[in-house]
């Protein structure tokens, strides 16, 4: 299943929403995919404000993760790498409810969690002038 949107940057909280319609769930792990500056941070920006949480957002480049409100992980693995993070217990944060969005997710990390019986999602966002393309799937999109 896929869904696909293009879009700028004032209607990204319309791609928030339908991807999470299109998620369909409570608990979720996103993996963002896109080249550097395509708005992996600015999406998880507006996916936060989405519950009307007000807490800043920060790529989490050099922590291992940020909490926003009670429930929203945000990771950055760009740093530290897929087995890094495995290291510093990434299978355990990933664990606890809510939805967990990892900038720089990519097909080494989808297949790790895959085998260990981890649902995710794909979001593959790429640059287009002044917008973007949005792809939202429940498998890796290659
Ligand atoms: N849908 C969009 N349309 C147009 N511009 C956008 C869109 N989304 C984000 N941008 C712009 O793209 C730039 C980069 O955004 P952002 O910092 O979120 O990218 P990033 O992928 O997180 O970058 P990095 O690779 O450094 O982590 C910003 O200037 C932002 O305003
Ligand atoms: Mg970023």
């Amino acid at each position: 299943m896929l869904k696909k949107f293009k879009a700028k940057e004032v209607s990204i909280p319309k791609v928030v929403a339908e991807t999470l319609a299109f998620i369909n769930r409570p608990n979720a792990i996103i993996l963002i995919e896109g080249n550097l500056a395509s708005g992996k941070t600015t999406f998880v920006k507006e996916f936060v404000k989405y519950f009307d949480i007000g807490d800043e957002v920060n790529s989490p480049t050099f922590s291992i993760q940020n909490i926003y409100g009670s429930n929203i992980h945000h990771y950055d693995i760009y740093q530290k790498g897929v087995s890094e993070f495995l290291k510093l217990g990434l299978f355990e944060m990933l664990e606890e409810s809510g939805y967990h969005l990892i900038e720089w997710g990519n097909i080494e990390l989808a297949s790790i969690l895959k085998k260990y019986g981890f649902q995710y999602w794909h979001l593959k966002i790429e640059i287009l002038e002044d917008s973007r393309i949005y792809q939202v799937s429940d498998e890796w999109l290659s």
